[in-house]
């Protein structure tokens, strides 16, 4: 196969510890040098005037997942081509484990399905209760390349597993060295406030949010952090919604743990006024966590702005609103939970750090490229560094557009960003020896 060597030139390139005005020439799909006045003998870009980055990793996704009666919607195709639209070059998917399957056995099943991805997929692998059964496998599947384990404290009857287990399965972790990434929400009290709510006939989507309050994020995470004290293991929190819940993560990272922080762009941009709408429509935004009040949501920026949230993903497990969010009309504890993201997360988070909150370039880079390679293992991508694979997006932060579901390539019929307005848009990536223009 003929590859095409690329050379862009002029452009803004965010670099891990410096922006610098210049060019970048591609060999064989790899970054082979970064300069200025570069001239060689290739396909050119010019990039005056724009912003060249590293493309995305998008560290927490489900794609065609099984998940509460449904399948999430967007398979390994039409999920990673969305990603590619969006700027995002990578993901780690979570295989999900089934009820008494092997690990091994459910990283092969998500290695035959990701076969079909554009973009270079990895994977975390989630597993069920009881955890026991499988603590002796995590090293068949160490040895398979996966880097992290996932538990869910929340979704009881289904995929919860219990404190004990999740500590034995924490030793282990610490000992092969692998992560631990934790759904941190209190199961228990969330079944007894569900149970509740049901008795007073309580059953629209607004209800999933009052179900789980703030104050079980932060509870259920003190509890995991007093474990990670206990077994030295490292964990990274999924999707953290609260500013109590990152606080206290901070506290530990400054005693020493080595624990991360993940959140996602909805619990920077959307609240739960949201579930008030009209209708069933609340039910676009029926994730867990859920979507919390205004001054949390302020709450999380600040946060954010103070350096304390290390990755932003997506937790994209998007689901129609006219066809599987239907499953709950008359029963919140019915909708399957997720949202989309993969597409947005780039442009949202872009225009919100480095626009708004005055953020800097490579600020945005660390947390939404560089961090989830470094944290997971993933090696030669999230940053332009000589010899990483040339997976950059050019970026035109003048361009303003409208969020809207028509223009995105989801495989779902809604965003839950409809409407919002944004100063950054990605008009090209490099993917490797391949030029793709984002109409
Ligand atoms: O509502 C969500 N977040 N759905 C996906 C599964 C999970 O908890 O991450
Ligand atoms: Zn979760
Ligand atoms: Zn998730």
């Amino acid at each position: 196969m003929v590859q095409m060597d690329i050379l862009i030139k002029n452009g803004k390139i965010v670099l891990p510890d410096k922006v610098f005005d210049g060019d970048v020439f591609i060999k064989n799909g790899k970054i082979a040098c970064i300069d200025k006045n570069l001239n060689e003998d290739a396909k050119i870009i010019d990039a005056t005037g724009k912003v060249v980055m590293p493309c995305g990793i998008d560290a927490h996704t489900h794609l065609e997942m099984p998940f509460m009666g449904a399948f999430s919607t967007d398979d390994f195709y039409t999920g990673s081509n969305a990603a590619l639209y969006g700027a995002t070059s990578a993901v780690i998917d979570y295989a999900m484990q089934t009820k008494d399957e092997s690990l091994k056995s459910t990283v092969e099943k998500w290695q035959k399905k990701a076969e079909k991805s554009l973009v270079d997929t990895f994977f975390h692998v989630a597993v069920v209760p009881p955890v026991e059964n499988i603590i002796d496998e995590l090293e068949d599947i160490k040895k398979m390349g996966i880097n992290s384990i996932k538990c869910f404290l929340a979704y009881k009857g289904s995929l919860m597993v219990d404190d004990e287990g999740f500590l034995k399965l924490m030793c282990k972790a610490k000992e092969l060295d692998m992560v631990v990434c934790i759904h941190a929400e209190d199961g228990e009290e969330i079944e007894k406030n569900t149970e509740k709510l049901i008795k007073e006939d309580k059953f629209a989507p607004k209800y999933h949010a009052e179900s789980r309050p703030a104050e079980l994020e932060a509870k259920s995470v003190r509890k995991v952090i007093k474990m990670a004290r206990e077994t030295g293991a490292k964990v990274y929190f999924v999707h953290i919604s609260t500013f109590e819940a990152i606080k206290e993560i901070q506290k530990a990272k400054e005693e020493g743990l080595e624990i991360y922080a993940e959140s996602c762009p909805q619990y920077f941009l959307l609240d739960e006024t949201l579930y008030e709408k009209e209708d069933f429509e609340g039910a676009k935004y029926v994730m867990s966590p859920p979507l919390r009040t205004k001054e949390d949501v302020e709450s999380l920026q600040y946060a954010l702005k103070q350096g304390w949230v290390d990755v932003i993903a997506t937790d994209h497990c998007p689901f129609n609103y006219e066809k599987e969010k239907q499953m709950g009309k008359d029963d919140f504890r019915k909708i399957p939970n997720g949202i989309p993201g993969i597409e947005t997360r780039m442009s949202l988070m872009l225009d919100l750090m480095v626009n708004r909150l005055g953020l800097s370039l490579i600020d945005f880079v660390k947390l939404n490229c560089s961090n989830p390679a470094k944290i997971f293992g993933i090696k030669n991508k999230g940053a332009i560094k000589e010899c990483n694979d040339a997976e950059m997006a050019i970026f035109d932060m003048n361009k303003e557009w409208i969020i809207s579901s028509d223009l995105l390539h989801e495989n779902v019929d809604y965003t839950p960003f409809e409407g919002i307005k944004l100063k950054a848009k990605p008009e090209m990536i490099v993917f490797r020896d391949k030029i793709i223009e984002l109409k």
